[in-house]
């Protein structure tokens, strides 16, 4: 079928909804989501919302800003974080008014509390700004902006799987989409497509991500002719649940939970002697890996302790209800009174789509791709840098999500449906019926699975050049093991054997792109820690590195960081 409407939204995470409560009602909005929408993955982010409201303690947007670039190891683009934190107390008031039930003061202003990274006085100690609910945040912005986006009237296609790109010259005319419950292959002629499609934890072994987050939209981008930007920074969380990847929100620091190793010792005090617990990621999930290296690791294995029994039982029931239920569930501790074993997990992926601040998103030349807007994690306004704050990613979501629905408003008149190519389906009905013909060769799992062990051993919290080239060897084997990839369902109705074949591809391809753009940048930077370059490189470095796609592989090219405010000096914490 050929369905038409002047915008598609495609994700139906915070990003996507927040643009589609943005566009309702003025013109016509849909959207799509492979998953039943209210599961999007934003819905398990728990620890809060940052923004400099002063609820609990003096605190400015300024502050804000320079832990923002600090944070990001001075990758982030600073005009980028100066839009993210003015904006931000007017976008968690926004959500408040919708709706969104955040934890209260007694004097019954919004809560705060601490997290890693969010300071004062430029970094002097640490401050309260994450905004709140429990440790449930992104399920209750979801539920509040997807019963405001269904009551302004957008039409919801759920469970349609995205699965390409349709550009006729170099202007967007729509996409094709799989209809998970039938099978049918449709088509949706737009003129604007804004893609909100998420991250891609799932290349790598261990990950808080969950099943749907395989970079779908980033990776269609890429093969539409769209440069990525700073893929080699991939954010590992530092308390994943051992051997899980469960999310063990940072927010359980927040409240005051210590991490220590097998000597029962608070290590971070020696790694962050300022922060402590809440240094940023890239710097704990580090130190973690330092005390497994040298023997501290619980048992001699690779996880440490995080202790959160002097909490109190109250804490714990109103404020890290969500966690302490996670711990119970899947480890049979309970956390008031039994340590709990953690170790890093991939987490986010601080590169994407090139976008500018109105989500509009950039060719290789830096301009505007007609009708193509992206935001949200699997966008790259360079918000984040080389390794992002916690709780600055809900805030990206509502603030990149809201501009990029208002700069398609505004843009709207002038963009007209672009005609659509003849038999636009027709590459991926052939894709799909290859598929299913297909009687011999190799299962996608089995693929994805040495995919996602290879980027474990190899491109993870530390990197190096023996290692990466190894990494290397094996995607090129395994992407040409993948052209014989087999299925066994060859039905129709609710066929993910086949969507997991397919979401493969895109796996395999940003697994391949992560790695190489890891293996050029030769210094350590934020998130990507080169044990051969173990030092930052300003002289060489300071810049973004862009992949794009050529007719015999890739190119890689890099464009100059914004530098406003805050000149690049060395990280402490
Ligand atoms: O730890 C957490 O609650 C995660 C928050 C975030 O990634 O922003």
């Amino acid at each position: 079928m050929i369905f038409k409407h002047d915008i598609l939204i495609v994700g139906a995470g915070l990003a996507g909804l927040r643009a589609a409560v943005e566009m309702a009602g003025i013109a016509d909005v849909a959207l799509i989501s492979k998953v039943f929408s209210t599961r999007s993955h934003s819905g398990a982010a728990q620890g809060g919302i940052a923004g400099s409201l002063g609820n609990e303690e003096p605190d400015s947007w300024e502050w804000h800003m320079y832990d923002t670039v600090k944070g990001g190891d001075f990758l982030t683009d600073q005009d980028a974080a100066e839009v993210l934190a003015k904006d931000a107390s007017r976008a968690i008031y926004e959500l408040e008014h919708m709706g969104v039930p955040f934890n209260r003061t007694p004097a019954g202003t919004i809560a705060q509390r601490a997290f890693g990274g969010h300071t004062r006085d430029f970094g002097k100690a640490p401050v309260k700004r994450a905004c709140h609910a429990a440790d449930r945040t992104g399920r209750v912005i979801m539920d509040t902006l997807y019963f405001e986006s269904l009551r302004k009237g957008i039409k919801v296609y759920e469970e349609f799987y995205l699965l390409d790109l349709i550009m006729k010259e170099d202007k967007v005319a729509g996409i094709v989409a799989y209809e998970l419950a039938t099978g049918a292959v449709h088509v949706i002629h737009s003129r604007v497509v804004l893609l909100a499609t998420g991250g891609f934890g799932k290349v790598y072994k261990t990950t808080s991500n969950c099943f749907a987050n395989t970079g779908d939209g980033v990776y269609l981008a890429y093969r539409a002719g769209v440069p990525l930007e700073d893929m080699e920074f991939v954010q590992f969380h530092p308390t994943g649940i051992y051997g899980m990847g469960v999310l063990i929100s940072e927010a359980a620091r927040g409240e005051g939970g210590i991490l220590r190793n097998a000597k029962g010792e608070r290590f971070m005090e020696k790694y962050a002697p300022n922060l402590k617990d809440l240094a940023p990621r890239d710097v704990i999930s580090r130190a973690i890996y330092e005390e497994i290296r040298e023997g501290r690791g619980i048992d001699k294995r690779d996880f440490v302790h995080l202790d959160l029994t002097h909490l109190g039982k109250e804490r714990l029931a109103t404020k890290l209800s969500e966690i302490s239920s996670f711990v119970r569930i899947y480890l049979g501790l309970d956390p008031d009174k039994d340590l709990i074993p953690v170790q890093p997990t991939c987490h986010y992926m601080m590169g994407g789509i090139p976008t500018n601040l109105d989500g509009q998103v950039l060719d290789e030349n830096q301009q505007v791709i007609q009708g193509l807007y992206a935001a949200g994690e699997c966008a790259c306004v360079s918000v984040h840098g080389a390794n992002r704050l916690g709780c600055n990613s809900l805030l990206d979501l509502v603030v990149f999500g809201r501009r990029a629905g208002k700069k398609i408003i505004q843009e709207l008149e002038s963009l007209a449906f672009a005609s659509l190519p003849d038999q636009s389906d027709k590459s991926t009905l052939t894709k799909i019926e290859r598929l299913k013909r297909r009687q011999n060769g190799e299962k996608a799992g089995a693929l994805r699975t040495e995919m996602q062990e290879t980027m474990t051993a190899y491109c993870s919290v530390f990197r190096n050049k023996k290692d990466l080239n190894k990494a290397l060897d094996i995607l090129k084997s395994l992407m040409e093991r993948y052209e014989n990839v087999v299925i066994d369902n060859r039905g129709f109705r609710f066929n993910t054997d086949l969507m997991e074949a397919i979401e493969l591809e895109s796996l395999l391809n940003l697994s391949y792109i992560i790695l190489v753009s890891a293996m050029t940048r030769e210094e350590s930077r934020g998130a990507h820690f080169r044990e051969d370059y173990p030092e930052r490189d300003d002289q060489n470095w300071l810049k973004h590195t862009l992949n794009r796609k050529t007719e015999n592989g890739y190119r890689l090219f890099y464009k100059p960081v914004t530098v406003t405010r805050f000149e690049p000096k060395p990280r402490v914490y």
